[in-house]
């Protein structure tokens, strides 16, 4: 397997803080993995997913996503590396509550030039397939939080990211969603989409990764292979690559919200 995220060294340090948030991390990630990361509250999860998608810069050290070294990619080139090899995944979902659906999971198509109609195709494909076609021209406010966990998740998809970086995405919704969603991200991963989740739940974490890594302090305090007793998923779910021949959606998980 290729590499697709690699760190050297890395140290992140926010202006002012005593502490830094990140302290000399080094992670190898290959590409197919799904890795859970774990670890307190300021342990700096989310620090480490902003400086695997060029949110934020490193104050010392390396971060290689693929062929690009995101570190010392300028604003505008971090923006257009995350168009093309990243999308991502919320608590709070950050849809922009003045867009339809639909319009929500097209932006980044159209932020990155897409062809309109092959767009289209792709979001109707993805909001089919996550099985919130039928509320593709509602505004999110009138959706459930699963309902819109699942537009997030098509948001994050259309542009066929390289990396899925998803930063508690079940905090927000109850148990039942959350496993759910859980099993969307698991389906996204046998399809050989590469994600990395930041969870508090042990629970996700042990039965939708595959690798955990735990954080204390900005540091890795553990970094091991999960047993795989859960089943990987069967047959073909959420598409990660184009969608030709890709069959049943995903209806194992469940009923609808
Ligand atoms: N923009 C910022 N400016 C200054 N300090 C920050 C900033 N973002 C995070 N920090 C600090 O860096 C440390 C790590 O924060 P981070 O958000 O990465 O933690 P986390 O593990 O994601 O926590 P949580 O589980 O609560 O989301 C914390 O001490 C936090 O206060
Ligand atoms: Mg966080």
């Amino acid at each position: 397997m290729d590499t697709l995220v690699e760190l050297h060294d890395v140290t992140k340090r926010y202006d002012g803080a005593p502490v830094a948030a990140i302290d000399s991390v080094s992670l190898r990630i290959e590409a197919g993995e799904a890795v859970a990361i774990m670890g307190p509250s300021g342990s700096g999860k989310s620090t480490l997913l902003n400086l695997i998608a060029g949110m934020d810069r490193p104050t010392s050290g390396a971060v290689l996503v693929g062929d690009d070294r995101v570190d010392q990619l300028s604003e505008a080139g971090a923006a257009k590396f995350r168009r093309r090899q990243v999308g991502m995944i919320f608590q709070f979902f950050n849809l922009l509550d003045d867009m339809t659906v639909l319009d929500n999971v097209l932006l980044p198509a159209q932020l990155s030039g897409a062809k309109a109609r092959e767009a289209r195709v792709r979001a109707d494909e993805l909001l089919d397939t996550l099985r919130i076609g039928h509320r593709r021209d509602a505004y999110p406010a009138r959706l459930s939080g699963g309902e819109r966990q699942r537009v997030a998740i098509a948001r994050a998809l259309i542009n066929k990211p390289s990396l899925l970086l998803a930063d508690e995405p079940t905090g927000a919704v109850d148990t039942a969603t959350g496993d759910e969603i859980g099993q969307l991200l698991l389906d996204l991963n046998a399809r050989g989409q590469t994600l990395i989740l930041v969870t508090h739940s042990p629970e996700l974490a042990h039965r939708y990764a595959r690798r955990v890594v735990h954080i204390a302090d900005g540091r890795i305090a553990s970094d091991t292979p999960v047993a795989s007793d859960t089943p990987v998923a069967g047959g073909p779910a959420v598409s990660s690559g184009p969608a030709a021949g890709s069959g049943p959606a995903v209806n194992r998980t469940g009923t609808g919200s």
